[in-house]
C-alpha cells in the first residue's frame, strides 16, 4: 500500500442504542472495521477509530412508550449492554460515546444552524399524518394500518409481514399507534437540504474519482445518482432528538439521519478537544467509513452532501466499504423477531471465547453478497481450523522446543531447500495477506493467515524434529528455529483477527511490540532465550454447547410461530338445518390405546350410554398419552358412516380443536354429563 496519506479516521455507523447488537452488526461493521483498525496500528499508522450509540430516532420512542419508560432509560441500558459487550469482544475504539452526549447535541446543532445562515436549506409545507386525538404529528412508523400487498398488519413505512416498502398514504384504514385514532393530515413546515444542488459534484467525486469503491457499493451511488435526487428533509415532528436551533421550530428536532453521521465529528471532539479538526479538514488524513449495505446513500450521498454544503474543509470519505448481510441459520435476522445471536449473550454462553467469534464472522464475512451464519460451521471451523490447523501447529512447535532444548529458542544453520521453499511460501502468503488487508479483504486475508499455519504444519510433516533429535540434532534445531518463527509471524498475522490468541502466543514467545513489517521475515524470535510454558491456544467446542444453541433458535422458532398464528378465516354460511344433521354427542372415554404401527393414531372405547361401547380411532396421538384421556369425557359426531383405520373400524369422530403451533386439544363438556347427552 503507497502510503500517500498521513493518517487514517476510521468510523463505525453508530448502532441503534434501541437493543443489543447481534452477529450481522458484528460481522458487516465492527469486526472489519477493528481487523483493519488493528491492521494499521500494527503498520505503526496514525489512526483513529470511533464509534458510538445512535441515540435518537423513533424507533426507541416507540420502545420507550412500550415499556412506560423514558426514550432516556432505554439509551442508557443499551449504550451500556453495547460498549460493553464491544470491548469485551475486543473491538478497539478509541471513543465509543453516544448521541445524547452535551457534545454531539452542542456539535449537530451548530451544524444545522451554519447550513441554516448559509441558505443551505429550502423550507417546504406539506401535509403530514397527525393524531388529532393526541395532538401529535406521526412519524410513518406511528402509523399502523392493513398492508395493500399482503393484507397484514404494516407500518407506514415498511411491512414486515411481506417485506414490502411502504408510505403511509399506502395503507389500508391507517391508524395511529399512539391512541388508534385514524391517521388526519396536517400541514407543517420543514427544512429541506437541497440534494440535487450537490448531484454534479457527488457524480465527480464518486463516479469518476473511486471507481476502485466495492462493487455493491459504487452501484447503488451510481443508481441514486441516476434516479436525480431531491430535496431531504433534516427535520421532523417528534419530542426526541436535537432540538431545531431555530426561532418558531418549537416541537421539531433534527432528522436522526441528519444528526447521527454528525455524531462521527462529535466524538471526535469530545475525544481530541484540541486537535479534532486535523482528523476531519485535513487533506492528508483519510477517512474510511464501515457500515452495513442499508447505510449506503446516508455516507455515500446525503452526508457527503451535508459536508460539502458546510464547507470549511471537511473531508470526504476515501472509501466506504460497506458490507452485505448476515442470515442466520438460513433466515433473515430481526431484531423484533428476536432471531440473532446476541453479541452479550454469546459472550455469557462462550466466555473467553471472543476469538472463536471474530474468526468465523470474518471466515464468513458477507462482503460481496449476503451470507449465512450457522452454528454447525462454527464449531466446525472452531474445531478444524483453529484447534486442528493454528492451535495445532503452534502447539507442536512449543512443545517439541520444550521437551528437546528445555524451551530454549535453538540457532538455525545451514537452511536447506526445503527450508527455503517454506520461507518463500510464508512470505508470499504475507504479502498477498498485506494486500488483501489494504483493499478491505478481509475474509481472503484470513485465508492467508491461516495459510502460513497449513505451511507450518507441512513444513514439521516433511523435516520430522522428532526423527531428527535421534539422528541429526543440528538440523533438528534449525527446524525449531525456523517452525518457531512461522509461529511469530502467525502471532504478527492474526493479531487483527483472533487479537486475544494472538497475544497470547506473542507473550509465550516473549515478543515484544509486534510491527507488520517483520511479517514474512524469519528473524523474530531470538535464539537462546526462553520461551514459556506452552499453553493451548484454542480449544473445542462440544456438541452440547452447539445443541443449547440450537434449541435456543428452535424454540424461538416456536414462539414466533405462535405470535404470528391468528384463527382461520370463517367459513361460507350454512343454514341450521344443515348444522342438525351432525348428532353430536358426549361420551366417557373407557379405554384408550396406541394403535399400532400408527404414529398418529389412539384407539378410543367410549361409553356413548348405549350400553355397548363404541370404538373410535382418533389422529391425535402425538397431542395425548394414551391414559391422559381415560376417565374424561369427550365430544364426538356419531352419524358419520364408519370408517376402517388401520383395520379398525371407527364410529365416529372425536371432535378437537386446532390452536395455535397445531396443538389439538380434545373439546368435552365443562361439567359432567349423562354419557350419550347430545350436543345442541
Ligand atoms: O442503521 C443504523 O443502525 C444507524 N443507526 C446507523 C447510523 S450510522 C451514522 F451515520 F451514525
Ligand atoms: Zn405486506
Amino acid at each position: 500500500m503507497q502510503q500517500d496519506h498521513k493518517r487514517t479516521l476510521i468510523t463505525t455507523a453508530l448502532p441503534y442504542a434501541n437493543g443489543p447488537v447481534h452477529i450481522g452488526h458484528l460481522a458487516g461493521v465492527y469486526v472489519p472495521a477493528d481487523i483493519y483498525a488493528r491492521f494499521l496500528r500494527l503498520r505503526g499508522e496514525d489512526v483513529l477509530m470511533i464509534g458510538g450509540s445512535d441515540e435518537h430516532g423513533v424507533p426507541i420512542t416507540i420502545k420507550a412508550r412500550e415499556e412506560g419508560v423514558t426514550p432516556q432509560d432505554i439509551v442508557d441500558r443499551y449504550h451500556a449492554i453495547i460498549r460493553d459487550s464491544m470491548k469485551e469482544l475486543g473491538i478497539t475504539f478509541d471513543i465509543y460515546s453516544r448521541t445524547t452526549s452535551d457534545i454531539h447535541r452542542h456539535t449537530a446543532s451548530e451544524f444545522f444552524r451554519h447550513l441554516y445562515d448559509q441558505g443551505k436549506f429550502v423550507v417546504k409545507t406539506s401535509e403530514q399524518p397527525y393524531d388529532a386525538e393526541a395532538g401529535e404529528f406521526l412519524a410513518d412508523r406511528y402509523v399502523a394500518g392493513t398492508c395493500p400487498h399482503c393484507g397484514k398488519e404494516a407500518y407506514g413505512d415498511q411491512c414486515e409481514a411481506c417485506g414490502s416498502s411502504l408510505s403511509v398514504t399506502d395503507l389500508i384504514d391507517p391508524h395511529s399507534r399512539l391512541t388508534s385514532a385514524p391517521v388526519s393530515w396536517r400541514e407543517t413546515t420543514h427544512w429541506y437540504l437541497p440534494l440535487q444542488d450537490y448531484e454534479q459534484a457527488l457524480r465527480k467525486w464518486i463516479l469518476d474519482g473511486h471507481r476502485e469503491w466495492k462493487t455493491n457499493v459504487y452501484g447503488q451511488c451510481k443508481s441514486w445518482l441516476d434516479m436525480g435526487l431531491q430535496p431531504r428533509a433534516v427535520s421532523r415532528d417528534l419530542k426526541w432528538g436535537v432540538p431545531v436551533p431555530v426561532e418558531g421550530a418549537e416541537g421539531k428536532v433534527l432528522y436522526v439521519w441528519f444528526d447521527a453521521p454528525i455524531g462521527y465529528i462529535s466524538n471526535t471532539k469530545e475525544l481530541l478537544p484540541d486537535s479534532w479538526e486535523k482528523w476531519w479538514k485535513d487533506p492528508e488524513t483519510r477517512i474510511i467509513n464501515f457500515i452495513g449495505k442499508d447505510n449506503i446513500v446516508f455516507h455515500c450521498i446525503v452526508f457527503p452532501a451535508m459536508l460539502m454544503a458546510y464547507g470549511d474543509g471537511f473531508q470526504l470519505p476515501d472509501n466506504v466499504p460497506a458490507n452485505e448481510f448476515l442470515n442466520l441459520e438460513g433466515d433473515k435476522i430481526s431484531t423484533s423477531r428476536n432471531w440473532a445471536v446476541w453479541l452479550h449473550e454469546y459472550l455469557r454462553d462462550f466466555p473467553g471465547r471472543q476469538d472463536t467469534l471474530r474468526y468465523v464472522l470474518t471466515a464468513n464475512a458477507p462482503e460481496a453478497k449476503d451470507n449465512d451464519f450457522t452454528w454447525a460451521d462454527f464449531q466446525a471451523r472452531n474445531n478444524n481450523e483453529l484447534v486442528a490447523i493454528l492451535g495445532n501447529f503452534v502447539n507442536r512447535a512449543t512443545v517439541l522446543t520444550h521437551k528437546y532444548l528445555g524451551g530454549t529458542v535453538p540457532a538455525a544453520g545451514e537452511l536447506t531447500d526445503i527450508d527455503r521453499t517454506m520461507q518463500r511460501e510464508v512470505a508470499e502468503a504475507s504479502a498477498r495477506l498485506t494486500e488483501a488487508l489494504s483493499t478491505f479483504h478481509f475474509r481472503e486475508g484470513l485465508r492467508e493467515a491461516m495459510e502460513i499455519a497449513r505451511i507450518g504444519n507441512r513444513y514439521l510433516q516433511e523435516t520430522q524434529p522428532w526423527q531428527l533429535a535421534k539422528t541429526d540434532t543440528a538440523r533438528m534445531e534449525t527446524v525449531l528455529n525456523l517452525s518457531l518463527q512461522i509461529c511469530a509471524n502467525l502471532a504478527i498475522a492474526f493479531t487483527p483477527f483472533t487479537p486475544f490468541a494472538a497475544s497470547r502466543l506473542a507473550a509465550m514467545l516473549r515478543l515484544g511490540d509486534l510491527s507488520w513489517n517483520q511479517l514474512g521475515s524469519f528473524d523474530i524470535v531470538a535464539a537462546g532465550i526462553e520461551i514459556a510454558q506452552p499453553e493451548l491456544l484454542f480449544e473445542k467446542i462440544e456438541d452440547e454447547a452447539i445443541q443449547r444453541q440450537t434449541e435456543r433458535l428452535e424454540e424461538i422458532k416456536r414462539t414466533n410461530k405462535l405470535k404470528a398464528w391468528r384463527p382461520e378465516p370463517q367459513a361460507p354460511d350454512i343454514d341450521i338445518d344443515t348444522f342438525d344433521r351432525a348428532d353430536i354427542r358426549v361420551g366417557t372415554v373407557l379405554e384408550c390405546t396406541k394403535v399400532p404401527k400408527a404414529d398418529k393414531l389412539l384407539r378410543f372405547s367410549i361409553d356413548d350410554g348405549t350400553g355397548t361401547p363404541r370404538t373410535i380411532v382418533s389422529g391425535i396421538a402425538q397431542h395425548y398419552a394414551p391414559e391422559e384421556l381415560v376417565g374424561k369425557q369427550v365430544c364426538f359426531i356419531a352419524n358419520l358412516p364408519p370408517r376402517k383405520l388401520k383395520g379398525i373400524e371407527s364410529q365416529g369422530m372425536i371432535l378437537s380443536a386446532a390452536s395455535a403451533g397445531g396443538k389439538l386439544v380434545v373439546i368435552g363438556p365443562t361439567g359432567a354429563v349423562s354419557p350419550g347427552s347430545q350436543v345442541k
